[in-house]
């Protein structure tokens, strides 16, 4: 079992190893962040952001929580959302869920956790919208896997209908909204082209799921 002491044992010879490989690494962080991406992902340990995308530090902007939700009265995530596009100029944001969710599976499955059901209470209503689907879905594993996809490209309406990104398309900025999903069984990112890149995409994109 790992203790404590492990982690800065750890961090004192990542940050060593980074410093051999190029001496101003953290001086040149000290001064600004440019990165050209914002991830907003599951808080699931076994999907770190960076990792799976090969980024350094400086180069993704993150926010995760449970099942990589973005709710519009979130003051957290749409707080990074308005940073990263307003300021920092984020040109992809990217929702990335994962296959396996346990935020995703609670909520199928009515299980009771506290709190978070709570939070979680925007998949449920997602579930109870998409019943007849996921019905006809025998394997309990799949269905979960189908919610999952569902979850990822409501969230991906969701960060193209806030105000934040209207306005930045609106006032002619490049930013394109992605969705993708991680397979945690194979550490495989899968794009689910769902991007959205205006206005008129996010509309096209919402139109003909209204049954
Ligand atoms: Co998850």
């Amino acid at each position: 079992m790992k203790t404590v002491k492990t982690l800065f044992e750890n961090n004192r010879r990542w940050a060593a190893k980074a410093v051999r490989r190029t001496p101003d690494f953290f001086t040149r962080l000290v001064h600004k962040q440019t990165p050209q991406f914002l991830w907003i992902g599951c808080a699931d340990s076994r999907v770190p952001a960076e990792a799976i995308v090969g980024l350094l530090p400086g180069e993704l902007f993150v926010h995760r929580n449970v099942a990589n939700q973005v709710i519009h009265t979130d003051v957290n995530c749409l707080a990074v959302l308005q940073y990263a596009v307003d300021v920092l100029r984020v040109r992809h944001v990217i929702v990335c869920g994962h296959y396996a969710c346990g935020g995703v599976k609670a909520a199928l499955d009515h299980a009771a956790h506290g709190l978070i059901d709570n939070w979680l209470h925007p998949i449920r209503q997602m579930r109870e919208r998409h019943r007849r689907e996921l019905a006809g879905i025998a394997d309990h594993a799949a269905r979960v896997d189908r919610l999952c996809e569902i979850n990822v490209r409501e969230q991906v309406q969701h960060v193209a209908g806030t105000t934040i990104v209207r306005d930045a398309w609106s006032r002619g900025q490049a930013l394109t909204v992605h969705g993708w999903i991680y397979g945690i069984q194979n550490g495989r990112l899968k794009d689910m082209k769902l991007s959205l890149a205006s206005i008129a995409e996010a509309e096209a994109a919402r139109a003909p799921r209204r049954r």
